[in-house]
This record gives C-alpha cells, sequence and structure tokens, in this order.
C-alpha cells in the first residue's frame, strides 16, 4: 500500500469521542517507550506527524491519524507505565480497555515489543487478553537495528516459543526499525490484507 495522504484528525480522552464515520481504526499499542510514534511516523513517511519522546508515557490519549481518506491509524497509550498514579494505571487503563473491547471501529491491533528484550510479563498478560477477548492482533518487533540479525532471530523465536505455550496458531509477526525504515512494506501489506 501506498500513503499518499496521512494527517492527524483528533486525540480523545475517551472512546464516546473518537470519529463517529464508518471509516476502519488499525491500531498501535505497546508498553511505554517502545517505540509506537516513532513507527507511525516511519509508516506514514512523516516525521512528526506522532510525537516522539525519550521520556516515557508521552501518549496518553487515543491518536486518529486518517490514512489516504480511507482508514485510521491509531496511536493508543503505552501500558506499563509506572510513573502513571495508580487509579489511572490498573493494569491496563481504562481508555486502553475501552477502545479495545467496546470501540466497534477498532479492526485490529499491533502490539509492539520491544526486540531487545525477552518476553516481558506484561505484555504476555496484555494478549493473554486479547485471546480471551478474541481481538484479532499481531506483533511488531521494535528497534531492530539495535541487534545484529541473528539477535534479532533469536529474539523472534523466544517470543514465538512463549506464544506456543498459550496458542495453537501464532499471531502474524513482524520485525521493524524505525531508525532503518525496516518492515514497512511488510507491514503496510499487511494492512491492506485487513481492511
Ligand atoms: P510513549 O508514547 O511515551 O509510550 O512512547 P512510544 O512507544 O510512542 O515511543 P517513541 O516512538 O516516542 O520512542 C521512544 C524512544 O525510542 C525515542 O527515544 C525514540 O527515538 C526511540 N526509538 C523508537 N523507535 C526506534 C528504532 O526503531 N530504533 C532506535 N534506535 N530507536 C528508536
Ligand atoms: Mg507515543
Amino acid at each position: 500500500m501506498q500513503i499518499n495522504k496521512a494527517e492527524f484528525r483528533c486525540s480523545s480522552e475517551k472512546i464516546s469521542q473518537v470519529p463517529k464515520d464508518d471509516l476502519r481504526d488499525i491500531a498501535f499499542i505497546g508498553r511505554s517507550n517502545v517505540g509506537k510514534s516513532s513507527l507511525i511516523n516511519m509508516l506514514t513517511g512523516h516525521k512528526a506527524l506522532a510525537k516522539v519522546s525519550s521520556t516515557p508515557g508521552k501518549t496518553r490519549l487515543i491518536n486518529h491519524f486518517r490514512i489516504n481518506d480511507s482508514w485510521y491509524l491509531v496511536d493508543l497509550p503505552g501500558y506499563g507505565y509506572a510513573r502513571v498514579s495508580k487509579s489511572k494505571r490498573g493494569e491496563f487503563s481504562k481508555i486502553i480497555l475501552d477502545y479495545i473491547l467496546k470501540c466497534e471501529k477498532m479492526h485490529f491491533l499491533f502490539v509492539l515489543v520491544d526486540s531487545r528484550l525477552e518476553p516481558q510479563a506484561i505484555d504476555m498478560r496484555f494478549i493473554e487478553m486479547l485471546g480471551e477477548n478474541g481481538i484479532p492482533f499481531g506483533i511488531i518487533f521494535t528497534k531492530g537495528d539495535k541487534l545484529s540479525a541473528a539477535q534479532l532471530k533469536k529474539s523472534v523465536e523466544r517470543y514465538s516459543a512463549a506464544l506456543a505455550e498459550q496458542w495453537e496458531e501464532l499471531p502474524p509477526m513482524f520485525r521493524s526499525s524505525s531508525a532503518r525504515g525496516t518492515g514497512r512494506e511488510e507491514i503496510l501489506d499487511y494492512i491492506e490484507k485487513c481492511l
């Protein structure tokens, strides 16, 4: 898929505020600082569509970006950010759960995981929750430029083994680097098939 047009549409602090049209949402989520906003900028070819920050917890709202006037790319708040107050955090915040479980626009969810890390308990719990609720999802390994090809392969295998304990069939998985533009075509082609 080519992206010819990408524009910020709105930020929502609850799901009653998301756009009320029938365009489908493809959403991105993951632990704080995993590289969601950077990936969104890389996919859309815009340097600063989504705000990138070295301070974790930057994205607190549901951000809708309208792509090619035909679908929305959605930047969700990160989970697992300890410095957000307990009441707001829970394990996964209300805004995240409401959006994922109740928003009818939500069509497919990409869960981003840092390719440098071993499978994180919070990511595994999040993925388990998606499975229990029948939410369609895929996994994107981020920051691949920080690993050698062999290390990256090992990391994907580690995740596959951990997921195989919970799942009969593995979800689609993509390797990416926003710094190098890796994974762009594969992810956009997959989105095109989903829509
Ligand atoms: P929050 O919105 O705060 O939850 O973070 P986020 O998941 O949107 O992460 P963001 O894109 O803001 O990136 C966090 C940090 O990781 C920034 O310092 C980025 O420059 C860095 N980063 C993101 N993607 C990559 C990547 O592919 N390679 C490298 N080397 N650094 C990256
Ligand atoms: Mg962000």
